[in-house]
């Protein structure tokens, strides 16, 4: 009967090594596409890094909107509405570009680094720290609101 603890303290490890690892994927995602723009790359080039961004992103909020729920986050609703957000102007962003000539403007990197980069360096790197104080070794209890004690 005790299973389920150690079971569910494991699968939200591999849950969190699975988010870090998105982030890591898309972390890279745009760089790629800050650098290749900044390089002058051809706009077929642009345009398949940013649907791979737009895909990615799509499928990293879905999974880290199921992980908030398996945490049973506090903040879940808003997280998930600054996701729909983000990937609505994120789309927009990305038929612009396909609307238009192949250079990725200021408006489209600035979206990029300022506001989706922002979220994931900021609200989901708070996001894993929360997950984190949750776990504790000794039982299944929540530690969240506890003084810790080594
Ligand atoms: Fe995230
Ligand atoms: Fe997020």
């Amino acid at each position: 009967m005790s299973e389920p603890v150690k079971g569910t303290e494991r699968s939200r490890e591999l849950q969190a090594e699975a988010m870090e690892a998105q982030h890591e994927v898309l972390d890279r995602l745009m760089r790629s596409i800050a650098e290749r723009a900044a390089a002058g790359a051809p706009k077929p080039e642009l345009s398949h890094l940013l649907q791979q961004l737009e895909s990615q992103t799509a499928h990293h909020f879905q999974e880290e909107e199921q992980y908030m729920a398996d945490l049973a986050h506090p903040k879940l609703d808003t997280h998930r509405i600054i996701h729909r957000e983000l990937l609505a102007m994120l789309q927009r962003h990305r038929s612009d570009f396909e609307a238009g000539t192949g250079r990725a403007g200021p408006n489209l990197l600035g979206f990029i680094k300022y506001f989706l980069g922002a979220h994931l360096q900021g609200m989901d790197r708070h996001l894993a720290q929360y997950s984190r104080s949750l776990r504790r070794p000794s039982s299944g209890l929540r530690r969240a609101n506890l003084p810790t004690s080594r």
